[in-house]
């Protein structure tokens, strides 16, 4: 299969290279699946002329997965046209082009389409309700996708990710608490966090499951994150704890750090379907965190 991954250069983009690129078990169909990876400057989501140049001139694709996105959520709430460009009018150019083509669309999406007003962990059929203008992008991209392709397509909704790359909660937790000696961390704000190699591994089992494979496979939307609930406070002492980082964390409410973008205040996702449907195991977030901070904190280079 020819397959294309967007957003080359950001978290998920670059942790599917990695796998991709280690992995030897990834086709378990005998058949060789080549990759082929784009930054924006082989296709600009916030250019219809460049989507459509793009795919003009290269040969179809089987698979399509879409990890580029508009992800700075306080800037969106200023620059909403580029926001909404590339979070759903190119989404909607790409689930088009992947219709004519026949190939499958594999999109990523946030927990922020859910207002976060919710006691208990969000399934993929709850009402969503996005708070903020990335929230409301991302969602309109998640809209035009379905309306466009009934089949034939797959949404993960993922939070919080991090990696070795690229800006990341963790990576932010990991430079300041060597420069400081204590940290105020919000702690009335609670969800899961997602390793970007853990995630980039059930994109490529997703690939390879029979489910997916079938013609005509009808679209589905699925929740997929690091097992466990907690917040930014947690996770924050916990990224000390593993990095031996000797830095004080202080809890403080969501007022107390005004952002430009309202946060939802809990987007706990169930994950039950992803489990049950694609048979697929999920890291507890504190062993993921270990599996990404320990080689980096062990070599001093974050
Ligand atoms: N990060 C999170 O906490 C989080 C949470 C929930 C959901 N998600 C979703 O998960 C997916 C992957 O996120 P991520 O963390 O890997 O994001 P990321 O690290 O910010 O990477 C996004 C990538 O999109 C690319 N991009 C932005 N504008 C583009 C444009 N106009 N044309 C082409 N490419 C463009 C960026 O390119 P440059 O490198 O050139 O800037 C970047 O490489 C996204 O759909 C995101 O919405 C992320």
């Amino acid at each position: 299969m020819r397959i294309l991954v967007t957003g080359k250069n950001g978290q998920l983009g670059r942790s599917i290279h990695k796998l991709v690129n280690t992995d030897s078990k990834i086709d378990n169909n005998q058949s060789s699946n080549e990759f082929i990876f784009v930054g924006r400057e082989e296709l600009d989501l916030s250019n219809e002329s460049s989507i459509s140049h793009y795919f003009d001139s290269n040969d179809r694709f089987d698979v399509i997965i879409n990890c580029a996105a508009y992800t700075a959520v306080d800037k969106a709430e200023e620059e909403q046209e580029l926001a909404n460009q590339v979070n759903h009018l190119a989404v909607k150019q790409l689930a088009g082009i992947a219709k004519e083509q026949k190939a499958k669309l594999i999109h990523i999406s946030t927990d922020y389409v859910f207002d976060g007003e919710s006691d208990k962990p969000y399934i993929e059929t709850d009402t969503t309700n996005p708070i903020n203008v990335y929230g409301k992008t991302k969602l309109a991209g998640e809209k035009a996708l379905q309306a466009l392709m009934p089949a034939n397509a797959i949404i993960i909704r993922t939070s919080w990710v991090y990696s070795e790359y690229g800006n990341n909660f963790v990576k932010t937790m990991l430079r300041l608490g060597k420069e400081r000696n204590e940290l105020n961390v919000v702690s009335d704000q609670i969800g899961s966090p997602t390793y970007a190699t853990d995630l980039a591994g059930v994109i490529l089992e997703i690939i390879k499951s029979k489910e997916f494979r079938e013609e005509n496979q009808t679209t589905q939307i699925y929740h997929y994150s690091n097992k466990g609930e907690i917040s930014w406070y947690e996770f924050a002492k916990e990224i000390f704890k593993i990095a031996k980082i000797d830095c004080k964390v202080n809890p403080i409410i969501t007022q107390q750090y005004p952002t430009p973008a309202k946060r939802p205040r809990n987007t706990l996702m169930n994950k039950d379907k992803v489990a049950k449907q694609l048979d697929i195991a999920m890291r507890g977030w504190i062993n993921s965190l270990r599996a990404c901070v320990e080689p980096f904190y062990q070599k001093k280079s974050c």
